[in-house]
């Protein structure tokens, strides 16, 4: 394991990390850095905005952009979109730069988490609530071979930030 300077905490959206994230840097005492706030500064624009006038393929490069755009940032936790890992070498820029981790949660408890959350959502807007559990069933089903490359695999159903961040602790010392 290399020493890291950089954490980034991957996982589906509503697994919790960008609250995961803040946690840990403040513990730390490392900076935090949320990719899809980032994301809309550089645009000025909201995401859901972004997705709508420019379309998902500009998002993503924009989001590729913003990644590679924190290479020489140290002590710095970064949590990224539930795609990121997904596209582009994205996957492959984290693992070779910093630490991930993947937040990982069943299928259910996201739904319960995304309950909701269409409004800023985007990939969420046209997915009609009943069939929410099965949108995220596949998806992330879709997604897990990216997500399950992370050097750390945290229970986020179970998920006690004090063993989370102790088990960090000691990959990054
Ligand atoms: C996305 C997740 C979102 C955001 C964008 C696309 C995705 O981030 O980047 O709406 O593809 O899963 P969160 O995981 O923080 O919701």
């Amino acid at each position: 394991m290399q020493q890291a300077s950089k954490i980034y905490l991957i996982g589906f959206m509503g697994s919790g990390k960008s609250t995961a994230g803040r946690n840990l840097a403040s513990q730390l005492n490392w900076s935090f850095i949320d990719l899809d706030e980032k994301i809309q500064k550089m645009e000025e624009m909201k995401i859901p905005e972004i997705f709508s006038i420019k379309g998902e393929s500009y998002f993503r490069k924009l989001e590729t952009r913003a990644l590679q755009e924190l290479k020489s940032e140290t002590d710095t936790v970064i949590s990224t979109g539930g795609g990121t890992p997904c596209f582009g070498d994205n996957m492959d820029f984290m693992l070779s730069s910093g630490l991930t981790i993947y937040i990982k949660m069943t299928p259910v408890s996201l739904k319960k988490r995304l309950e909701g959350s269409s409004e800023d959502r985007p990939l969420l807007r046209e997915i009609d609530s009943k069939d929410l559990q099965e949108y995220i069933t596949s998806k992330l089903a879709e997604r897990e071979k990216w997500y399950c490359r992370a050097e750390i695999i945290i229970d986020g159903d179970n998920n006690d930030l004090s063993d989370l961040l102790s088990l960090i602790k000691k990959q990054i010392r």
